[in-house]
C-alpha cells in the first residue's frame, strides 16, 4: 500500500527547500513493526537500517522483512544498507519496491553501475558517506545519484550523539549540489533531535533521519511535527 510521499513542507529559513522527516525503525519495537509504522504515518518515509555484522558491528534485518514492510507500510521505504557487497545485494531492495536504496561509498565496488541499476529498477539511488569519508571524490558523480547521505554518527547503532564536525562537510555538499543543478536530496542520519536538526538544516540538509528521538517518545507524531518545524518546515 506504499504510495508516493506526501508533498513535503518547505523551509523558508533554508531557501525554500523541502523538509522531509524519515523516522528510523531501528529504534522501534521489532516485535510490533506494523503498529510501529502506524505511529509515524505523518512522516514522509520510513528509514530502514540494514546491517550485516560485517560492514558495521551490528545485525538488524534483511530482505524478507523489508518485503513484508513494503506491503504494510503507509509511507514509502527509505532503505539504508550498511552492508558489505551492496553491488550484489542492493538491487533486491529496489525490486522489493523501496522508494530509495542507499548504499555506502566505502563498500561499493562499482557505484555508478550500481546506482544506474537501482534507478533502472525504479528506486532512487543513494550514496552514504561515513564520517571519515570525504565528500569531494563523489561530487563528480552527483548526476548519477538521487540522494547523498552524510552520516552524522559512525554507522551501526541508534542513540549516538550528533557529530557537529560534519557540518562543514554538509555545507560543501550543499554548495556542490546547488552548483550542479542535479536534483539530489541531502540526508543526515545520526543523533538528529529537535536541537541538532537546526544546525543540520542551516548547513543545507533537507532529509532528516531520526530514530531514538522519534521512537523514544510517547507521542511520535508530535516529535515529527517538532522536527519539521525546527528544520524550518511547516
Ligand atoms: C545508525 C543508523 C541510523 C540510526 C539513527 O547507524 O544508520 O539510521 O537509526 O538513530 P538515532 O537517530 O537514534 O541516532
Ligand atoms: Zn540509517
Amino acid at each position: 500500500m506504499t504510495e508516493s510521499a506526501p508533498a513535503p513542507s518547505t523551509s523558508p529559513a533554508s531557501g525554500h527547500r523541502p523538509v522531509r522527516i524519515h523516522p528510523s525503525i531501528l529504534s522501534a519495537d521489532f516485535a510490533n513493526l506494523e503498529a510501529e509504522l502506524g505511529r509515524i504515518a505523518d512522516a514522509d518515509s520510513v528509514h530502514v537500517d540494514i546491517m550485516d555484522n560485517h560492514f558495521v558491528p551490528n545485525l538488524t534485518l534483511g530482505l524478507p522483512v523489508v518485503q513484508r514492510l513494503q506491503q504494510v507500510s503507509p509511507i514509502p521505504l527509505d532503505v539504508h544498507l550498511m552492508i558489505a557487497d551492496p553491488d550484489r545485494w542492493a538491487p533486491g531492495y529496489a525490486e522489493a519496491g523501496a522508494a530509495s536504496v542507499t548504499f555506502h561509498a566505502e563498500a561499493a565496488r562499482a557505484p555508478v553501475r550500481l546506482a544506474r541499476e537501482l534507478r533502472s529498477l525504479g528506486a532512487r539511488a543513494g550514496v552514504a558517506l561515513r564520517p571519515a569519508t570525504p565528500v569531494e571524490p563523489w561530487l563528480d558523480l552527483l548526476a548519477e545519484m538521487d540522494l547523498l547521505l552524510v552520516m552524522t554518527v559512525e554507522p551501526g547503532f541508534g542513540g549516538q550523539a550528533f557529530l557537529d564536525v560534519m557540518l562543514p562537510k554538509l555545507r560543501r555538499a550543499r554548495a556542490a549540489i546547488d552548483g550542479s543543478g542535479a536534483a539530489v536530496a541531502l540526508q543526515v542520519d545520526g543523533g538528529v533531535t529537535a536541537e541538532t536538526i537546526v544546525a543540520a538544516a542551516d548547513a543545507g540538509a533537507d532529509v532528516f533521519v531520526a530514530g531514538s528521538s522519534v521512537y523514544g517518545a510517547d507521542d511520535a507524531a508530535s516529535v515529527i511535527a517538532d522536527l519539521r518545524r525546527a528544520a524550518g518546515g511547516c
